[in-house]
């Protein structure tokens, strides 16, 4: 055996004889992005974006041009186009904008989507509101990371602009994505994806093992950031944006570490 040999990318052998491939790694959301939609079935996302444009109207009269940061596959940014949004969708992944896209040209609806890192909105056209929706912001693994985000968020929200943003807690990953394994399947695919969260960094670790009926089979693993409130809110402290409110889940209570979802609502008004 050499070296090659050892590569996981390369078809094994194992002890019954049976050929077996160990697929390839690739990033987050290259894969994924593929079965996404389905892999998120059961998120509603109408009762999510209606919860949004609710807090929306608390703050803002009549909001209507808004941005989406990192959108996926465009499931919230169609639902808000639904409510009469003119909305923009962005995302850090191609192949998540890709899909986004061209769901967009298929039914017509027009919605535009960009790749862009939400670090870095520098030519970005500013908007009423931003939003950065399904525990996205959770992706950014250093503190100056979120600095970074704030900062740039800020730099598109017009003056009097609302971002809103929400993130999963340490209950959220204690209570359901630590040592945990789900295995599923859909049209043409399965799936493994294997949760475990790692405390001592604060480290959810969600590893996906997707096999194609067509042979293709991939690895990609996602880390996300589990910071505590109190750190998000010292983070909004020190950025431009002040903080109107934090919310449990999909509720007006006050968000905690007992929640298992955060939403946050920050205005610019400097
Ligand atoms: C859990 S998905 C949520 C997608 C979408 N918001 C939804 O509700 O379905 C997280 C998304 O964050 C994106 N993402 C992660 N880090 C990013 C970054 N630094 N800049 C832009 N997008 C990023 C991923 O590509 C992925 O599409």
């Amino acid at each position: 055996m050499n070296n090659e040999d050892l590569d996981g990318s390369d078809p094994q052998v194992d002890s019954s004889g049976r050929v077996e491939d160990s697929g390839s790694r690739v990033e987050p959301y290259e894969s994924l992005a593929s079965i996404y939609d389905h892999v998120m079935r059961h998120v509603d996302y109408g009762h999510w974006v209606r919860y949004i444009d609710n807090l929306l109207r608390d703050v803002c009269e009549n909001p209507r041009q808004l941005i989406e940061l990192a959108c996926g596959t465009g499931n919230a940014t169609f639902a808000l186009a639904d409510l009469a949004y003119d909305i923009r969708g962005y995302d850090g992944c191609e192949a998540m904008v890709r899909i986004a896209d061209e769901k967009s040209r298929g039914d017509g609806r027009g919605v535009a989507f960009e790749v862009r890192d939400l670090r870095d909105l520098h030519d970005v056209a500013p908007a009423e509101a931003v939003l950065c929706l399904y525990d996205s912001m959770n992706y950014l693994l250093e503190i100056s990371d979120i600095d970074q985000a704030l900062e740039q968020i800020h730099g598109v929200l017009i003056q009097g602009g609302t971002f809103i943003f929400d993130v999963c807690t340490e209950q959220n990953s204690l209570l359901h994505f630590d040592g945990v394994v789900d295995v599923e399947q859909g049209p043409g695919f399965r799936y493994t994806r294997r949760s475990d969260y790692h405390h001592g960094d604060r480290l959810q670790v969600n590893d996906f093992d997707i096999e194609f009926d067509d042979g293709r089979r991939h690895q990609e693993t996602h880390v996300q950031h589990i910071y505590p409130i109190d750190v998000l809110r010292e983070r909004i402290d020190a950025s431009p944006l002040r903080l109107q409110s934090a919310f449990d889940g999909f509720s007006r209570r006050p968000g905690s570490e007992r929640s298992d979802r955060v939403h946050f609502v920050l205005q610019r008004n400097d």
